[in-house]
């Protein structure tokens, strides 16, 4: 039993699962609840990818030009707006001396159909108290989306997890801003399970294409 959860566990995270062609509306329809989201989230194969399940909250990101994006929102990777790391991030707190992990990661590189580098993380910070991600602790500063080949779009995740402590992380730090490599791989399932996060309670995603719009 063990040696079958731990090669399922292996086949969701190690790249090997195919990616299915995304399909259908982006954001589903305006004004939906947020429990219908978890259709959705199936639907674009966020579940079981990357999570197992919808997180209870939404996280609201705001951007330094005072853009909010909504859930799901279609974005060019050349964006000016998310070049640079969101300045605000909220999502309900326990309380401001709770202790939360931020991660922003991007499972879809380089390309959907050859996602290698599944996942790849844009954005890693933790310890942060309560939502103030800029008090927290950076492990790999914001790297904007990246889709450097044509070849489908990429769908962009941040997730939240409550920590039970404050933890000693032993990731290496990435700060450089264009450093692929060491950012490459990573994945989230065994990051959670390694500082016993259990899974995420807050979520938000983006979806960003390569190509022209039309
Ligand atoms: C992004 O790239 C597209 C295609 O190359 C171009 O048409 C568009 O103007 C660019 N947008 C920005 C904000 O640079
Ligand atoms: C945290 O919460 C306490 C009590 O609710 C409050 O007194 C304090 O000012 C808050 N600190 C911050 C940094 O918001
Ligand atoms: C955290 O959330 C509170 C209320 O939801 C908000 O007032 C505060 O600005 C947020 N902090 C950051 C850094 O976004
Ligand atoms: C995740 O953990 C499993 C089981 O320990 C391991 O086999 C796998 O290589 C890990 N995946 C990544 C991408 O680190």
């Amino acid at each position: 039993m063990l040696v079958t959860v731990l090669f399922i566990f292996e086949l969701i995270c190690c790249a090997s699962a195919e990616l299915h062609p995304l399909k259908g509306p982006i954001g589903g329809p305006r004004g939906q609840s947020w429990e219908a989201k978890d259709d959705l989230l199936r639907q674009w194969k966020i579940i079981p990818d990357i999570i197992d399940d919808l997180p209870t909250y939404k996280i609201k990101l705001r951007f330094s030009d005072g853009w909010y994006p909504t859930f799901f929102v279609h974005l060019m990777p050349n964006d000016t707006t998310i070049q640079t790391a969101p300045v605000s991030t909220r999502w309900p707190i326990e309380s401001n001396t709770t202790l939360y992990t931020l991660v922003m990661i991007d499972p879809d590189m380089p390309t959907p159909k050859n996602h290698e580098w599944r996942e790849y993380r844009n954005w890693l910070v933790g310890n942060i108290p309560g939502n103030s991600t800029f008090d927290g602790q950076i492990i790999s500063k914001y790297q904007p989306p990246q889709v450097p080949h044509p070849g489908g779009a990429h769908r962009i995740f941040f997730l939240v997890y409550k920590q039970k402590q404050k933890i000693e992380f032993e990731e290496k730090l990435t700060d450089a801003r264009y450093d692929g490599r060491e950012r490459r791989n990573f994945c989230v399932r065994n990051f959670s399970r390694k500082y016993d996060l259990g899974e995420p309670v807050a979520l938000t995603m983006m979806y960003v294409t390569w190509r022209m719009p039309i």
